[in-house]
């Protein structure tokens, strides 16, 4: 990873992408286990702490789990963020599996409150995400592996124009069963726009096609224009 490149945090209008701290290790850990039924279908068995029936137990291994990524980040293997939205805490993207050499890619994962889903959010958060990973890191390959009937995450990156590159047959142990998945990446080649700026073309469009703005993603809730995306170290 290019020296300055991490921690670095990353906005465009009400999303923030603030790297992990302590804090945010057990904000993290608070916000999942309020969405535990809402992601369980969706979580890799292997990369995600063991479920218990006490929430406490729950809560504590879910930090443990952000401790582990904050070490790793240090390694440079991985970029771990929390997604703010208005400056709240509402969900969690991480580049991970960084590799160098002739390589330079990562595998990216997120998720976002369910009181938060259907807003933009996530798509805003890979864009910013995506445009760091291949400017500042210098990575050239980023993918997602999603189940095939996970249809919200599909819809992600459809709008974002990521390529689908096929299925990956029994890829994931999710809840306990090797499941297939479908992958779908993009180079840096392949977005010479930048990816903000191919998602603001995503949100004019379909603000033009529903002739308003009525669920601006790229705007805050008192309706005022979002600035373009900004960076803080
Ligand atoms: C997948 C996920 C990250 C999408 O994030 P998001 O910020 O809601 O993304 P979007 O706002 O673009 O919404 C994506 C889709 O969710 C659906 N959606 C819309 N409103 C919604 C709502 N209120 N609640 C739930 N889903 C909604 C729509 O199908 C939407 O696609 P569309 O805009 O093309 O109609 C989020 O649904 C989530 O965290 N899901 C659970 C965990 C998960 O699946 N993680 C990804 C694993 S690969």
């Amino acid at each position: 990873m290019a020296a300055g490149s991490w921690p670095v945090t990353l906005a465009l209008g009400p999303v923030r992408l603030v790297p992990l701290t302590w804090l945010g290790g057990f904000r993290l850990a608070v916000l999942h286990e309020r969405n535990k039924d809402w992601l369980a279908p969706w979580e890799a068995g292997s990369r995600q702490p063991p479920q218990t029936s006490r929430p406490a137990l729950d809560r504590r291994a879910y930090r443990r789990y952000a401790t582990q990524l904050r070490r790793i980040a240090r390694l440079g293997v991985a970029l771990p963020w929390l997604i703010e939205w208005d400056r709240e805490s509402v969900g969690h993207l991480t580049i991970s599996q960084i590799a160098g050499g002739a390589i330079c890619s990562g595998v990216l994962g997120y998720w976002v409150d369910k009181d938060f889903a259907g807003r933009g959010i996530v798509p805003a958060a890979v864009a910013l995400a995506f445009d760091h990973a291949m400017g500042p890191v210098g990575l050239h390959r980023l993918e997602a592996t999603i189940h095939p009937s996970n249809t919200r995450s599909l819809a992600v990156v459809t709008k974002l124009g990521f390529r689908d590159e096929g299925v990956r047959r029994r890829y994931l142990r999710v809840a306990g069963n090797w499941t297939d998945h479908r992958v779908f990446a993009l180079t840096s080649e392949d977005v010479p726009e930048g990816m903000v700026r191919r998602w603001r073309n995503v949100c004019a469009a379909s603000a033009a096609e529903s002739g308003g703005w009525p669920e601006a993603p790229l705007k805050n809730r008192t309706g005022a224009a979002s600035p373009g995306p900004t960076q803080e170290r």
